[in-house]
């Protein structure tokens, strides 16, 4: 008799246990999505001193923005309305360099509450045919935010195109410019990593980095390949510089952001104005990724895709220091045009 009594209590107490750790996941999940559709406090004050305030449907941009959500129906056309959002054109571009962090840096400032990212890269100013479309176009492209905030688009092809640069300059002469470089061989080996990896995709053969990288014919490096030719930075910065001064770009150390990102994302919040905002809470190194991933809140967290981080191949010693060799002349001018010195050899 007791010890039925002993297994009927027991399970009642199983029962009241899963009921009430349900609730409480229940009421976790709620909180998270109500905080998602339901502005928190008023758009005014929203961006006074540390801690004073919260930014309203801060959550709703985390994932794809809340065109996003939009489109996913999970916002109405009414709170869209309601809340005086509006899609602008950026006001800042991360501009390059291909392979340099670009999308880690855009997912990165993305937490600051006053940051909107357009999430796909548009290819507006490097691609004719989207050019033609017109501003309106461009603009239609963007994530809807406040009017307070700030949107920002990335789209590396643009530090390499020749006609990016005028073509940016109507739109905004004044606009800010963010270009995040790597040191110049590991990201010219990088570059060739994301050519190869979708070669071996479609189950083609490519060549081996050093067959590109140095002419068979003079033994000299190939400054015809386009990895080599993209990492030369200061050619292209020189380009930029025909339209806009150096105050108005800044330059991220890709290095530096994969190691310690809060350093490079606080520098980047001063260029732009902002107040500081992203903290060591919102970056938690992941180990099995090998890399600093995001959070956002105690529910949402991201890494970065899996093609963000990849293994590179093994490239021979001996080329590797002749592009070393090569790349030190423009580097040490890219530190006097930009005034930032990196620790590159
Ligand atoms: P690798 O794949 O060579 O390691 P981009 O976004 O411009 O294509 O740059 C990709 C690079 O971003 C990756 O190059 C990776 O090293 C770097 N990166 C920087 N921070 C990262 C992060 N937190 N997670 C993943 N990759 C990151």
């Amino acid at each position: 008799m007791l010890f039925k009594q002993q297994v009927w209590l027991r399970q009642k107490l199983l029962v009241l246990g899963s009921l009430a750790v349900g609730s409480l996941l229940y009421l976790v999940a709620r909180v998270g999505s109500l905080d998602r559709l339901q502005p928190i406090c008023p758009i005014e004050g929203r961006f006074g001193a540390r801690g004073q305030a919260e930014f309203p449907l801060r959550a709703l941009q985390f994932k794809r923005g809340l065109l996003h959500e939009f489109r996913k129906g999970n916002v109405s056309k009414e709170q869209v309305r309601l809340h005086d959002l509006v899609q602008q054109l950026p006001k800042a571009i991360i501009i390059g360099v291909r392979k340099g962090g670009t999308r880690a840096l855009l997912e990165m400032l993305n937490l600051h509450p006053a940051v909107v990212k357009a999430s796909q890269e548009i290819h507006f100013f490097d691609n004719d045919e989207n050019y033609a479309k017109g501003i309106e176009w461009y603009r239609k492209k963007m994530p809807f935010s406040y009017p307070q905030q700030i949107t920002i688009e990335k789209s590396p092809a643009y530090f390499i195109t020749e006609e990016v640069p005028e073509r940016i300059y109507k739109m905004n002469s004044s606009i800010k410019l963010l270009i995040i470089v790597r040191e110049p061989t590991t990201r010219a080996i990088s570059d060739y990593t994301q050519v190869l990896e979708g070669k071996e995709r479609k189950n083609k053969t490519y060549y081996k980095f050093e067959k590109l990288a140095i002419d068979p014919n003079t033994c000299e490096v190939n400054t015809k390949y386009k990895a080599v030719r993209t990492s030369i930075y200061t050619k292209h910065l020189e380009r930029w510089l025909k339209y806009f001064p150096i105050e108005q770009f800044h330059i991220v150390d890709g290095d530096r952001l994969i190691t310690e990102p809060l350093p490079e994302l606080q520098l980047v919040e001063k260029f732009l104005n902002l107040p500081p905002r992203i903290s060591q809470y919102n970056l938690y190194f992941n180990v099995t990724r090998g890399f600093y991933c995001l959070r956002f809140n105690v529910i949402f967290n991201k890494c970065l895709a899996g093609s963000k981080g990849r293994i590179h191949p093994e490239v021979d010693p001996s080329v590797v220091t002749k592009l070393r060799k090569f790349f030190h002349p423009f580097n040490q001018k890219f530190y006097q045009i930009t005034g930032r010195t990196l620790n590159w050899p």
